[in-house]
């Protein structure tokens, strides 16, 4: 399968048995377009990052985030979902952290996602944020199954506590 072009990966998205989320993986496998098969959703004018979601489903949420230079989002968790991350333009370092005592962050890995690769995210791989630490602009393509219901955010200065929030983070 190839996937070259957003309306083809919605529908694949849209047909996909939900019964096992390596289906999903397999699907973001497939994709083989670049930024300009998003051009006209991509956008850098939000704090702390801009978020675009490009279809929701009972199932799904698939999204675009566009990173400025410098811009990240907290450390989250994806309270059950599945979360695959897919760069699509420029370079995003993914900080993956464990709870050493369900509070506290502690980082484990750090991981660049350049285009074409995928980084896999659940509460059971651990918690993460995603981060531009280049000078240039990126975005990325996320897919989540469920749709995210929201995030618990946590403070990387090692404060002990996390902070229910309701908007979604990704
Ligand atoms: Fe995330």
């Amino acid at each position: 399968m190839n996937i070259n072009n957003l309306e083809h990966l919605i529908t694949e998205l849209d047909n996909c048995d939900p019964s096992n989320v390596d289906n999903y993986l397999e699907i973001m496998k497939a994709v083989s377009f670049d930024e300009t098969a998003v051009k006209d959703h991509l956008a850098w004018n939000q704090t702390p990052y801009t978020r675009n979601s490009l279809k929701k489903t009972d199932n799904y949420e698939l999204v675009l985030l566009c990173w400025d230079a410098g811009q990240e989002s907290p450390i989250h968790n994806h309270t059950g979902s599945d979360g695959w991350v897919r760069g699509l333009l420029g370079e995003i370092v993914e900080s993956r952290y464990t709870l050493n005592d369900g509070t506290e962050p502690k980082l484990i890995a750090e991981t660049t996602v350049k285009p074409g690769m995928i980084a896999h995210i659940n509460d059971q791989l651990g918690i993460h944020k995603l981060s531009n630490k280049t000078d240039k602009k990126a975005a990325s393509l996320h897919l989540y199954v469920s749709p995210l219901a929201g995030c618990e955010t946590y403070n990387d200065d090692e404060t002990p506590n996390a902070d229910y929030i309701n908007n979604i983070t990704n």
